[in-house]
């Protein structure tokens, strides 16, 4: 008989913390759905006390999410976990997770606290957080790196205050799998009431250790894995979910253990994690990178003709990786469109589909052949649009050889359509020279990412751009058969997310 591990996910708070991811409510609302179908067991949905965004974005998965339990991050104080509970009180199965530093390093310069205080507050917190909900988390921020007897002592508190998870994070990336094991078999073996509480391991990629840490948590005796989506998180991110599932589920027969993941949602739920967030996945990413299951080597090519399994570990479909298949040409009409949104998950009212079925219309007059990943875009595209106070109207650029790279741009800001041309060293430069001076927008491009979104030459191209201004960093992102379109609409929409930032400074800096 195989155990099961729990499945706690972090993509949308700590993996929210990934420089320049930015999530608004609705997306956070639309990942945390696909959470629920992929099958995880907790999402940890955000940090309700970090600011008035965080909060509605918690509540709102809180009331909608139905299946699956939803946990929100407190610091160990009554606000925080009075916060946490506020927003998470609808849902079905609440769960807060709380906790406190317990390494010297962080007690001496962060807390300015001792050890007997740390105690004390982890025992007040949770003895809070417990008369609130029946299920909740405790973890020991910069566990690895603390005391080992110390943090068995810190546990055995936590457990006796009410905490049913406790939860080991390597918090700075420094722990080795052998020593990480090692303090997890410590905590097992150490402390006297862990049989009435979950271990959980929480780690950092800052060595490239995530994954092969948490395994070794797991060997000794961890029962649930903290990760994210394509291993997004603060610095190097954290462990990813697609290895720790795929390792477990690809070695079962060797570990004996097993997940509730519905494996094939992986791929498309790393698909939307890369939409929203607009980060983009290396290419050599195991599981979901663009060549995870490419054989480029001729004898590997060979290999796999005769037989997948000769190079083949697992089985692309198994993650949801299904080949782009034609979908749906210019002549298919509005029903075969809706049926095949509906086939993808997708059931939506009907002026959304009516404006889709337009955009649809005009990507088939460009594009011969319309596959899952364009629908999948253009949903994106429209159903996570921010407010648009600036909307392209039109975009004709001059570039070459021997030309000034030169846009004429025409926008409607605020409903007032104005008109400008300008130059740049190349076609992009030019555009959002344009765009900027016609806007007055003081903010810096952090960061300008372009792939396509299929393969072939007719293939949509997608931008991301980052903007920052005033402190804050959005994500822009837009897609087009011209690429120098979807660049356009990525900066505009980048510029219509800072403007909604500017009217709504309350919410959190990850917009
Ligand atoms: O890395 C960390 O220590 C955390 C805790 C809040 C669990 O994210
Ligand atoms: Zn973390």
């Amino acid at each position: 008989m195989s155990e099961r591990i729990i499945i706690f996910d972090t993509t949308l708070r700590d993996g929210e913390q990934s420089p320049g991811a930015s999530m608004n409510a609705g997306e956070k609302l639309h990942l945390a759905l696909q959470l629920e179908k992929l099958g995880v067991d907790v999402i940890e949905a955000g940090f309700p006390a970090a600011s008035e965004g965080d909060f509605e974005a918690v509540r709102s998965i809180a009331q909608k999410v139905r299946h699956t339990r939803i946990a929100g991050l407190a610091r160990a104080s009554k606000e925080d976990i009075d916060r946490a509970w506020g927003a998470i009180k609808e849902a079905a199965h609440p769960r807060i997770h709380t906790f406190l530093a317990s390494s010297d390093i962080h007690l001496k310069y962060k807390l300015k606290m001792t050890r007997e205080e740390v105690i004390n507050r982890t025992v007040e917190s949770v003895r809070y957080a417990r008369s609130l909900t029946d299920d909740v988390e405790f973890s020991t921020e910069d566990g690895s790196r603390s005391d080992w007897d110390y943090i068995c002592r810190v546990f055995e508190a936590a457990i006796e205050a009410g905490a049913t998870t406790i939860n080991l994070p390597d918090t700075v990336g420094y722990a080795l799998p052998d020593e990480f094991g090692q303090m997890v078999k410590y905590v097992k073996d150490h402390v006297p009431n862990i049989h009435r509480a979950v271990i959980s391991v929480h780690c950092h990629n800052d060595l490239g250790l995530a994954t092969a840490n948490t395994l070794a948590g797991i060997n000794a005796g961890a029962r649930q894995a903290e990760v994210t989506i394509n291993g997004n998180g603060e610095r190097a991110g954290n462990t990813s979910l697609e290895e720790i599932v795929m390792a477990l589920h690809t070695r079962r027969q060797y570990l004996h253990l097993e997940t509730g993941i519905v494996t094939q949602e992986i791929y498309p739920s790393s698909r939307l994690v890369r939409m929203i967030t607009g980060i983009p996945v290396q290419p050599n990413k195991a599981i979901v990178g663009a060549n995870a299951f490419a054989h480029e080597a001729g004898i590997h090519q060979d290999g796999m003709l005769k037989n997948p399994m000769t190079y083949e570990i697992m089985d692309p479909e198994a993650i949801g990786l299904l080949h782009s298949s034609l979908v749906l040409g210019k002549h298919s009409g509005r029903h075969a469109f809706k049926d095949r949104l509906e086939k993808m998950g997708h059931s939506l009212p009907e002026e959304e589909i009516n404006r889709l079925f337009v955009r649809f219309k005009e990507l088939a007059d460009k594009k011969k052949e319309i596959v899952e990943e364009d629908l999948e875009s253009m949903l994106a595209d429209e159903l996570f649009r921010t407010p648009e106070i600036i909307r392209l109207e039109y975009l004709n650029v001059i570039s070459g050889t021997v030309a000034v790279p030169t846009a004429t741009v025409i926008l409607s800001i605020d409903g007032e359509k104005k008109q400008s041309a300008g130059f740049g060293v190349g076609p992009i430069d030019a555009t959002y020279n344009t765009i900027a001076k016609m806007v007055g927008t003081t903010s810096r491009l952090g960061r300008f990412s372009v792939s396509a979104i299929t393969g072939g030459m007719d293939a949509q191209g997608e931008v991301t751009v980052r903007l920052e201004e005033n402190g804050w960093t959005v994500m822009g992102r837009g897609t087009d058969p011209d690429i120098i379109t979807a660049a356009a609409k990525a900066y505009v929409d980048g510029l219509n997310r800072l403007e909604y930032r500017k009217k709504h400074p309350k919410l959190s800096e990850h917009l």
